[in-house]
């Protein structure tokens, strides 16, 4: 995509200061979803940016919720099958679970067992990596159901949260990087 393009995604991305709580900047992409120009540069802004070719994995893996708004369509736009990653408690059986740390207590995430194929290369997408907690509870559930993490794509990330650090060796590409 063109300078002109990623500026103007980026002037899509809404900023909420103290919200969810005071201290947090909340980054909001619903307005880049809602503009169907800015749906069209995401799509082609995440092609142009994937952390691996696209021969390279066999499908893209959501992170609920926000995941789910554009994994689907990048996965479409991109000819691949889609594969949910739910938040734990909403899939019926037979399903995987993994548990991670949240900045207090405890979250989990679930996927069904026969939604990865024995050595599918995964690609993880989400809107945002803070912490990278979530990221990588969802490729930690990948590789137990005996899938393969091949990179994570992000709209955004979160400066100074080291998150990308979590992700270990996996290639990993974010549009764009924010305070
Ligand atoms: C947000 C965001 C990521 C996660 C990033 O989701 O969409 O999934 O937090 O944080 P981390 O890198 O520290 O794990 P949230 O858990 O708020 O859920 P939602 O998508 O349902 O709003
Ligand atoms: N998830 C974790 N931190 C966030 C932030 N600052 N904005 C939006 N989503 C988030």
């Amino acid at each position: 995509v063109g300078a002109e393009d990623a500026e103007y995604l980026v002037s899509l991305i809404r900023s909420i200061p103290g919200f969810p709580k005071e201290g947090i900047i909340f980054r909001d992409f619903m307005p880049v979803l809602a503009d169907a120009r800015g749906l069209d540069v995401l799509m082609r802004a995440l092609e142009a940016a994937l952390p691996v070719p696209a021969d390279e994995f066999d499908s893209i893996a959501g992170l609920e919720s926000r995941g789910f708004l554009f994994g689907p369509a990048l996965a479409h736009h991109l000819g691949k099958g889609f594969i949910a990653i739910r938040k734990a408690g909403k899939l019926p059986p037979e399903t995987i679970g993994e548990s991670y740390e949240l900045e207090y207590g405890t979250a989990s995430v679930e996927i069904e067992t026969m939604a990865v194929r024995p050595g599918e290369r995964v690609l993880i997408v989400d809107d945002l990596i803070a912490t990278g907690g979530t990221a990588k509870a969802g490729a930690d559930l990948i590789e137990k159901a005996g899938g393969k993490v091949a990179g994570f794509s992000f709209v955004m990330g979160l400066d100074g949260l080291d998150g990308l650090a979590k992700l270990g060796d996996v290639p990993s590409s974010m549009l764009v990087s924010m305070p």
